[in-house]
């Protein structure tokens, strides 16, 4: 059976990557920066260790793999990140499921450019999946301010995008691994079946949670002033500023019907996303 190395295991996507596959009774090895950590918080499964900036880690790491589900960490290196796809290549990897952005191929200036043409670069076969916005983003770097200030604060405007669901990336990921043969070479532009913007998702959020959340449309320097004062890092408040820079000037409002192409079935909508985490959406102490 062959092996998968699933990278990012403790992130977002990497979970949910690890579920699906597990579902598919896959072999995977789960590359993690901290073993230790990992064991505490996920219990057993077979970790390895990983970490872009020890070249020293990629060989071990990559022993007896024969698939990578592949996420960049958007502080990495580009020059370790792409060592990494080097050893890959070296040691014989059969495929590699990268996950990129929506747009990638047009945007020469980011990262997941660079990234996908290392890969198609070093010859083994691929499978690009180009996400659109997570909807995720909602319980992770908006949570804060949900919780705290009942408002989802990004300097978005009225612009709309194209909300996709991490499980269904994750979906697509775990086919695309194990069937290989049928999505190699392919790349594949992955989002919602809607294209919404933030105050759809605030009032959708307010009905479903039952507690008032707005959302107040900072410009992007008010953000950046805020955020800076909350604490946050430059780098990290800028590449938020980015994301959201493009929403609202209308570049992320496009949708593709590749999920339910492949599935036959329909990308998770807002509301299903919103029901399924709404306890993350509520403050502890109104929890009894
Ligand atoms: N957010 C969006 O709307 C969106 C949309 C499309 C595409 N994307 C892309 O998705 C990716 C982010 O995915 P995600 O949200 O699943 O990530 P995430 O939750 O931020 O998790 C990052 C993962 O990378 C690991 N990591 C960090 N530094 C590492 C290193 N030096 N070596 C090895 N592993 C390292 C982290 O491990 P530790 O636990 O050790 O920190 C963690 O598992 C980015 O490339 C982003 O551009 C995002």
């Amino acid at each position: 059976m062959s092996n998968i190395l699933v990278t990012g295991f403790t992130g977002n996507t990497g979970q949910e990557v690890a579920k699906k596959l597990k579902v598919k009774n896959a072999s995977i090895l789960c590359a993690v920066r901290h073993p230790e950590n990992a064991l505490k918080k996920y219990g057993e499964q077979n970790y390895v260790h990983l970490d872009y900036s020890r070249h020293e880690t990629f060989e071990p790491a990559l022993l007896g793999i024969d698939r990578i589900f592949l996420m960049y960490p958007p502080e990495t290196l580009l020059s370790d990140f792409h060592a990494f796809i080097h050893k890959s290549q070296e040691i014989g990897i059969r495929h590699i499921v990268y996950l990129s952005v929506k747009d990638a191929q047009r945007l020469p200036f980011i990262p997941h450019f660079k990234n996908e043409r290392a890969i198609a670069r070093s010859g083994i076969p691929y499978t690009f999946l180009r996400a659109g916005y997570f909807m995720q983003n909602l319980n992770l770097f908006m949570l804060d301010e949900i919780i705290k200030n009942d408002r989802i604060y990004v300097p978005a405007g009225r612009g709309k995008t194209s909300f996709t669901d991490v499980r269904d990336i994750a979906e697509i990921a775990a086919r695309s691994l194990t069937e290989s043969a049928a999505h190699l070479g392919k790349k594949y532009a992955l989002t919602g079946s809607q294209a919404i913007d933030f105050y759809e998702v605030a009032r959708t959020m307010t009905t479903i949670i039952g507690r008032p959340i707005s959302y107040s449309q900072p410009s992007t320097q008010e953000f950046k002033t805020y955020m800076l004062a909350k604490g946050l890092e430059s780098k990290y408040i800028n590449v938020v500023s980015g994301i959201h820079f493009i929403t609202k000037i209308g570049l992320a409002k496009g949708i593709t019907d590749v999920y339910s192409n492949i599935t036959h079935k329909q990308p998770t909508g807002i509301e299903t996303y919103i029901k399924d985490y709404q306890a993350s959406f509520t403050p502890e102490e109104s929890i009894s």
